[in-house]
């Protein structure tokens, strides 16, 4: 009953607007486009690259998001050993996400040293100039990267043991593969890819029972993780503990959204947005909020499933964990719950952003669920 109703309504929109025109061709690609258009790509469908243990996939790359930032995904069995040497970037702002199993991350910048325990839903902050480090834990680990601006894939490809691609789509390759952090002397000449190796630094080891090292008594899992109140400072947001808005997610107000923001224009001084929207199922009978926002907008399902419509496409997308869609800015779109509960992990241009939005007309929220 939803499907057609919604096509009419982004056909009108799209028409109103003086830009109805139809595209037969599927939103769902397996090789990110070359130029500025809407897409949607199945977890583990695109070709990566392996640098030893790890396999790099980039689903928002290059000239996809007119250069604005690179989306990354890296999926590893556990590692005994770093997953890149200690190091920072003097010109990109990096954001760690755990989609599956854990890892640990490090961050340290003017003396204060930072390190937890990543496990689903977790996020950390790593600006630029902050020194850090990562190891992965699980025998199936993801993490999902968000690096500002775009362009830092090249690293990748410039370290990479080789090209990764799978006819099953196995996350990655199994075989025993040794020191994914690569070596001293490689590191030291990366400078051109904006890394610079801080191999003085000694990641601290001994994690209590809450999952942190280095700064003792840091807030982890244990109570209200606090946005950094500027752009410099590196911080840390456990998975449900970060401060949270709930919002109205379809115009019959028959749906709910909570935004948890973990960038804000205040993080990134106004360039991007980022953070996870929670959404509840919408009833058969309702129509979903549709968007048209200035800038582009990448989003990953975290959990559950999710509809997704664009205007000029015909198609309506069922996309589940690992599935990233791309609507480029002045683009009519929309986006909806189709599982009880499912989450979504989003990247805003500018400071009109989708959470930006909901945060507007929404109200502060202590839960990770909607009412009753
Ligand atoms: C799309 O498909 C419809 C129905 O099959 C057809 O009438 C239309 O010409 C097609 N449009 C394009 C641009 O191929
Ligand atoms: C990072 O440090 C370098 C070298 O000190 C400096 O040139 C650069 O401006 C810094 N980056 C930022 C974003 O502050
Ligand atoms: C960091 O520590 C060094 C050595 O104690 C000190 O010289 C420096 O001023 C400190 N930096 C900051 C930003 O606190
Ligand atoms: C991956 O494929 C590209 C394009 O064919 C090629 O240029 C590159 O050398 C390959 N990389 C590795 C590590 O084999
Ligand atoms: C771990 O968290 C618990 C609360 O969940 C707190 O009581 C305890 O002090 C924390 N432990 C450390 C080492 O911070
Ligand atoms: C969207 O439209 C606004 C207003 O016309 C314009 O300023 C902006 O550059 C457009 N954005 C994109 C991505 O083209």
């Amino acid at each position: 009953m939803l499907f057609l109703p919604l096509a009419t309504l982004l056909g009108a929109v799209a028409a109103a607007r003086g830009t109805a025109k139809r595209d037969n061709s599927s939103l769902i690609v397996t090789k990110v486009p070359d130029y500025v258009r809407p897409y949607a790509i199945h977890a583990y469908t695109l070709d990566g690259v392996r640098i030893d243990s790890q396999v790099y996939r980039f689903p928002v790359t290059g000239p996809s998001p007119d250069n604005a930032f690179t989306l990354i995904s890296t999926a590893a069995p556990a590692s005994s050993e770093l997953g890149v040497l200690p190091r920072i970037h003097q010109a990109h702002y990096e954001n760690f996400y755990a989609l599956r199993g854990r890892f640990a991350l490090w961050a340290s910048k003017d003396n204060t040293t930072a390190s937890h325990i990543f496990m689903p839903g977790d996020y950390g902050a790593v600006p630029q100039n902050t020194t850090h480090s990562f190891q992965i834990l699980d025998p199936f680990t993801e993490m999902v990267g968000v690096i500002q601006p775009g362009g830092f894939e090249a690293l990748f490809y410039f370290l990479a043991s080789a090209n990764y691609s799978s006819e099953t789509y196995a996350p990655f390759p199994q075989g025993s593969f040794t020191s994914p952090g690569g070596d001293a002397e490689t590191i030291g000449k990366l400078q051109e890819f904006d890394v610079w190796a801080q191999l003085q630094f000694s990641p601290p080891m001994g994690f209590d029972a809450n999952g942190t090292s280095g700064d003792g008594g840091a807030v982890w899992h244990n109570g209200i993780n606090e946005l950094a109140s500027d752009s410099t400072t590196p911080f840390f947001v456990a998975n449900g503990y970060g401060r949270k808005t709930l919002a109205p997610a379809s115009a019959e107000k028959a749906s709910y959204a909570i935004v948890e923001p973990f960038i804000t224009a205040t993080q990134s001084d106004g360039i991007f947005t980022e953070g996870t929207i929670t959404l509840s199922r919408l009833p058969s009978s309702s129509q979903p909020q549709t968007w048209e926002l200035p800038w582009h907008t990448a989003l990953e399902v975290v959990e559950g499933l999710v509809g997704v419509m664009v205007e000029g496409y015909v198609e309506e997308l069922s996309l589940s964990v690992g599935d990233v869609v791309f609507v480029p800015g002045n683009t009519t779109w929309s986006l909806w719950g189709k599982a009880a509960f499912l989450k979504v992990l989003y990247v805003g241009l500018g400071k009109v952003t989708e959470d930006s939005r909901l945060r507007e007309v929404g109200r502060e929220w202590g839960s990770v669920v909607w009412p009753v």
